[in-house]
């Protein structure tokens, strides 16, 4: 398999998770390269879920080497309860997950910064997951972060923490919130850096071994498009580079060794959060939401829900260079007797066929939609891209077509069997 970035194309929860396991069959190395225990990567295999924060989903295959790249910023307590529940249900993670010593940590005071700073946003808040995601990039842009490299060396580690705290409840008392004890977290981290320590890993000098071992890797992004910190709804966006680009700065695998893009897209688009969603609807949500489905598998809040918005992947295959797509949760659809799809955005007088980087305009912004007859057939069990029904075809061969790249992989249900190669 050549060298691949797996990158979501709508605003995260594309089913990255199941895609990422399927490939990883034919991967050597899978690398997780931007965010943190943000994600929620929800695999099935025979019946049994997992979902997976922070550790790359290849885990669940055995014999495949992990990284955890520089470019994510690691809460190592949850990445310690990560692993624990992940060997509970019989996963084998020790030598098989390594974890880049320059990484940034995420520390209590950002989830606490992250909380409070919603709370002052009010009805303009950005729905994070309240798990310090942005307050530890912006430490790490601001060159006052603390990285594994510290964490594992406990000395070090108590010194740079201690400043930390010290500074960050000047913050929190003004903030009018409780300020932290030094001394409960240093306690915590210590002990979750020693577990991690043998995981612990100069990732960017073993990732080009692998490669000139003649080795291929899977580059597991987190998110999507919509939600990267430069190319995203901003602000109601992540805080790392989600795209692309982001694989290569959050790895230290040059650009000219990427292979191949697969942009992940649903067969129709939600988004979890505050922020413009052009086709939201709430028939389709309400649809969706009954079948059980499109619910945050970190926070469990639902997802909104909406059409097909081909405005926005026609721009992430533009901004990823992705090649290949693979379309998620095309079952989700199997009742509907009309699908619409966004293909332009009206907006006053004003036409537009990318997505306008002003939020408020695009939250102004109507879509100008194309129909197409729904099959009302169940696809769950389709193995062939001939087993699906015609009107199911046509519809993912136009969407492919409006979104400007090749379909390769059609997935019609949670389990890595529900897959079909077009
Ligand atoms: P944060 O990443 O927790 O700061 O949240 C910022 C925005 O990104 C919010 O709208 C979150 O709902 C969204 N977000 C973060 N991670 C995910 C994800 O894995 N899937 C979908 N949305 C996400």
């Amino acid at each position: 398999m050549p060298n691949t970035i797996i990158v979501g194309t709508q605003w995260g929860d594309e089913g990255k998770g199941k895609i990422i396991d399927v490939l990883t069959e034919s991967a050597d190395v899978v690398v997780r390269y931007a965010g943190g225990n943000n994600a929620g990567h929800t695999v099935f295999i025979g019946g049994q879920k997992y979902v997976l924060h922070l550790v790359p989903s290849g885990i669940l295959h055995r014999n495949k080497l992990c990284v955890i790249g520089n470019g994510v910023v690691v809460d190592p307590v949850s990445l310690v309860e990560e692993i624990k529940g992940l060997r509970k249900l019989g996963v084998k993670v020790d030598s098989n997950l390594v974890l880049s010593e320059t990484a940034h940590l995420v520390l209590p005071y950002h989830r606490e910064l992250d909380a409070q700073r919603e709370v002052l946003k009010g009805k303009n808040r950005i729905g994070t997951t309240k798990r310090g995601i942005g307050p530890a990039y912006a430490d790490k842009a601001a060159r006052v972060g603390l990285r594994v490299i510290d964490l594992v060396e406990p000395e070090r580690f108590e010194r740079k923490l201690r400043d930390r705290v010290r500074e960050n409840n000047e913050v929190l008392r003004a903030l009018g919130a409780k300020p932290l004890s030094f001394k409960q977290v240093f306690e915590q981290y210590r002990a979750a850096g020693a577990f991690l320590k043998p995981l612990v890993a100069n990732t960017v000098l073993l990732l080009h071994k692998v490669m000139r071992n003649g080795k291929n890797i899977l580059f597991e992004g987190a998110q999507g498009t919509f939600l990267d910190i430069d190319h995203g709804t901003y602000p109601y966006v992540t805080s790392s580079n989600t795209t692309a680009g982001g694989a290569c700065s959050g790895t230290g695998v040059p650009p000219n060794c990427i292979d191949r893009v697969v942009g992940v897209m649903k067969a129709y688009t939600t988004r979890v959060g505050g922020g413009p969603l052009p086709t939201e609807d709430n028939a389709i949500s309400d649809l969706l939401h009954s079948l059980g489905r499109e619910f945050g598998s970190t926070t469990g809040r639902p997802r909104r829900c909406g059409w097909f918005d081909a405005v926005v992947t026609r721009q992430a295959v533009m901004i990823n260079g992705a090649d290949e797509l693979a379309v998620t949760n095309l079952d989700g659809l199997d009742t509907l007797p009309l699908i619409k799809v966004c293909i332009g955005y009206r907006c006053g007088k004003t036409r537009f066929d990318h997505v306008p980087a002003d939020v408020e305009q695009l939250a102004r912004c109507e879509p100008v939609y194309t129909e197409f007859a729904g099959w009302q057939t169940p696809t769950g069990a389709a193995q062939r891209w001939k087993d699906l029904p015609a009107k199911a075809r046509a519809y993912l061969t136009a969407i492919a077509e409006l979104s400007g790249a090749k379909l390769r992989i059609v997935s019609v249900g949670p389990d890595r069997h529900q897959t079909i190669f077009v």
